[in-house]
């Protein structure tokens, strides 16, 4: 059939993929799925779609498994877990607090000084690698490395830094690896990622560690809080403003919290909070639900994931997985429509090669030649020359996955409105609502805020739309961990 078939796709196809069926012509390998480009970007772009109906029942969908998440632990594959964040910062706090995050390859440490007026009058950063050696080493040597830093940040400050009279530092501990959190103050590691291997320190304590390294170092700080990266985006957030409720990161990986009434929570059995309210940490990238639109594409790269199964509402939204997908349409464009050919370019078959922020800098190309697009096709892929045609492709489909990804992402945020009664009038009141962002995809892909910002507001309509923020909040990890340790100091 081969021939006769491409031959037919050929004329039946588009005028924007003229350079591919130029190209097809010349083919050489004959497969029996014989199609243009155009087919295969059409196809896409309909397993993509995102229209408002199908982003409402995926809304309703996340509001159903956050119910679920919060009846029963396991009850959900949204763990909607406690974050024993019950006292969110007011912007009344006031002190010197400090903070450390750890989250890969360096950690931060950091101190703010709060005067009481929801501002923060001074901060100071100290940023440290470390040694490859200590993140497979013991605990130990990894946590006195990062107490002694601690020890030599204090030593270094100046004298306007003294704490009241006989007044412990406090410290907000963002420690960014899966934790199960038993308080404020504890919590024990689950597993180690992003290249720290330290068996031993598997189901213990993480503040325990810290807290004896510092004693080793003659560091005299308590940790207060030990935080999630979105629970401190989502204190940061409050800090300044306290119409937000609730924060989502969008950046390698995607997360959201906000926060809940423990009476919602029936899985909660502690005493009842003060405020009446508890911060949950959504760990929403491992949502997946029958409605989100997957592609083959996302299935294959999911199997093929070092998690397979796991995080498929990530692997759609997320920076670290948009560019993959486009590598894995390019990759299918060169094989079975030679779009850059009679050979595939070997580097299109190396996973994760194209990164998203490339990506963005493709879709966000507007030169009449598309030469940025040219130019990455180049640096990425080693492929050179591509026709303009081709590079309108290209164009075409960091669109079709970055739209899909903006909508869902604004889905999931319709998702938190509707389960805090926020995506509708009430009593003839609207209240004001801010949504705390953070993560480079957000801040930096323009056309996915964008996106993103424009589903949320078509979704809710202009009347509740107009109440509703998505405001950027950079540094949660840091400065809203330093507020939480405030929020939750032992001397309030
Ligand atoms: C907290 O944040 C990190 C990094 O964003 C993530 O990998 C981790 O799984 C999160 N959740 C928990 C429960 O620790």
């Amino acid at each position: 059939m081969g021939k006769v078939t491409m031959g037919v796709a050929v004329v039946g196809s588009a005028a924007v993929c003229a350079a591919a069926a130029l190209i097809m012509r010349h083919r050489m390998r004959i497969s029996n799925r014989c199609v243009t480009a155009a087919d295969i970007l059409k196809e896409l772009e309909e397993k993509c779609a995102t229209p408002a109906s199908k982003l409402k029942q995926i809304s309703d969908a996340m509001t159903v498994e956050m119910h679920a998440g919060l009846a029963s632990e396991g009850g959900s594959k949204l763990k909607m877990l406690i974050s024993y964040v019950d006292n969110l910062p007011t912007g009344e706090e006031q002190g010197v607090f400090y903070a450390l995050d750890l989250g890969g390859t360096n950690f931060r440490v950091l101190r703010v000084q709060l005067t009481g007026k929801s501002s923060i009058e001074c901060q100071e950063f100290a940023e440290v690698s470390i040694p490859p050696q200590l993140m497979v080493g013991d605990a130990e040597t990894l946590f006195d490395y990062i107490a002694a830093e601690l020890a030599k940040f204090v030593a270094d400050e100046s004298e306007k830094f003294q704490l009241l009279a006989g007044r412990q530092r406090e410290l907000g501990f963002t420690f960014s690896f899966p934790v199960m959190q038993l308080s404020i103050d504890s919590g024990t590691l689950i597993r180690w990622t992003k290249g720290f291997s330290i068996e031993k320190m598997i189901g213990q304590d993480v503040v325990v560690h810290l807290a004896e390294a510092m004693k080793r170092q003659g560091v005299n700080m308590r940790v207060s809080a030990l935080v999630n990266d979105t629970v401190g985006t989502l204190a940061g957030g409050r800090y300044g403003n306290k119409d937000v409720v609730a924060a989502v990161i969008l950046g390698t990986g995607s997360n959201a919290a906000y926060v809940e009434r423990a009476q919602a929570i029936p899985k909660w059995h502690g005493p009842p909070p003060k405020t009446g309210e508890m911060v949950i940490n959504m760990e929403w990238g491992n949502f997946r639900s029958s409605h989100l639109p997957l592609t083959e594409y996302d299935n294959k790269l999911d199997s093929e994931s070092l998690n397979p199964g796991e995080q498929i509402f990530e692997k759609m939204i997320s920076g670290m997985y948009l560019g993959e997908i486009l590598r894995r349409v390019l990759l299918r464009m060169a094989e079975d429509a030679a779009l850059f050919g009679d050979t595939v370019p070997p580097k299109l078959k190396t996973q994760f090669i194209l990164r998203t922020p490339e990506m963005s800098a493709m879709h966000h190309d507007t030169s009449p030649d598309l030469n940025v697009v040219g130019s990455k096709l180049k640096d990425v892929f080693d492929i050179s020359d591509a026709p303009l045609p081709t590079r309108k492709i290209v164009v075409e489909i960091c669109n079709i996955m970055a739209t899909r990804g903006a909508r869902l992402a604004a889905a999931g945020i319709l998702g938190i409105l509707k389960k805090t009664g926020r995506d509708t009038v009430r009593d003839g009141d609207i209240p004001d609502t801010v949504v705390a962002m953070d993560g480079g995809l957000y801040e930096h892909y323009t056309e996915y805020r964008h996106c993103l910002e424009n589903t949320l507001h078509e979704l809710l309509g202009d009347e509740v739309g107009k109440h509703v923020k998505l405001v950027l909040s950079t540094d949660g990890s840091g400065i809203g961990a330093a507020l939480l340790a405030a929020s939750h100091s032992q001397y309030v």
